[in-house]
């Protein structure tokens, strides 16, 4: 009778067990076949710029002023390329002590004030100015910091994207830009003392 009753229970265990796997299998196999959307989700999205990204962190919406700048002046450069004036631009001069030496002076006399003594963007007008300067030292080691950027950008400076970067054409020639980003380039030799 015991031996019975145990067995009934094991057959009833069992077939909830059954039932349950059946629902759960039943449940895999509905998900797969609502999956289209899922599929074409998986398949279609852009792995490297995810509609998650592009909102949170590239997308204009969210971005503060000093990057939606910088993003303005890199993205027109990029796809839009600069003015016939500049364009294929390249820097004449070699850098010697004395280039170099001419261009301190006239980065510090000129640029300093906003972008620091070393490029680091730590002039002391740059608190106040939203977007921030540009960290030069770091910019110069950019791809993108090719002669004919240099030039556009510092003669022209940032009116068109509404930036506090003055435009230097009517400043400085030609000559002297060039002595600048040949400071530059060298890595602000002696640019703590002024
Ligand atoms: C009144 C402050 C100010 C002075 C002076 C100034 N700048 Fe700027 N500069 C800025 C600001 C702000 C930015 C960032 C916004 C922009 O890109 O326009 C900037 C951006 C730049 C950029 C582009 C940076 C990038 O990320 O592509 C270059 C290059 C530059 N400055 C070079 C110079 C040089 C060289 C001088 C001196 C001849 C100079 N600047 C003087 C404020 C200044």
């Amino acid at each position: 009778m015991r031996k019975i009753r145990m067995s009934l229970t094991l057959v009833t265990f069992g077939a909830l067990a059954l039932t349950a796997l059946a629902a759960f299998a039943l449940n895999i196999s509905g998900a797969t076949a609502q999956s289209p959307d899922i599929q074409t989700q998986l398949c279609c999205q852009d792995r490297w710029n995810p509609e998650w990204m592009q909102r949170d962190m590239w997308g204009p919406g969210r971005m503060g002023p000093g990057m939606r700048h910088r993003m303005a002046r890199h993205w027109t450069f990029m796809h839009q390329g600069i003015p016939a004036l500049y364009r294929g631009a390249r820097n004449p001069l070699s850098p010697n002590a004395e280039t170099i030496g001419e261009g301190r002076a006239l980065y510090q006399k000129n640029c300093a004030s906003c972008h620091g003594p070393t490029g680091m963007g730590d002039g002391e007008a740059a608190n106040s100015l939203n977007p921030s300067p540009a960290l030069l030292a770091y910019l110069i080691q950019r791809p993108m910091a090719v002669d004919e950027y240099m030039l556009w950008s510092i003669s022209d400076g940032g009116a068109a994207i509404g930036t506090a970067m003055p435009a230097f054409k009517d400043v400085l020639n030609k000559d002297e830009i060039w002595k600048i980003v040949t400071y530059m380039r060298a890595g602000f030799p002696d640019g703590q003392t002024k």
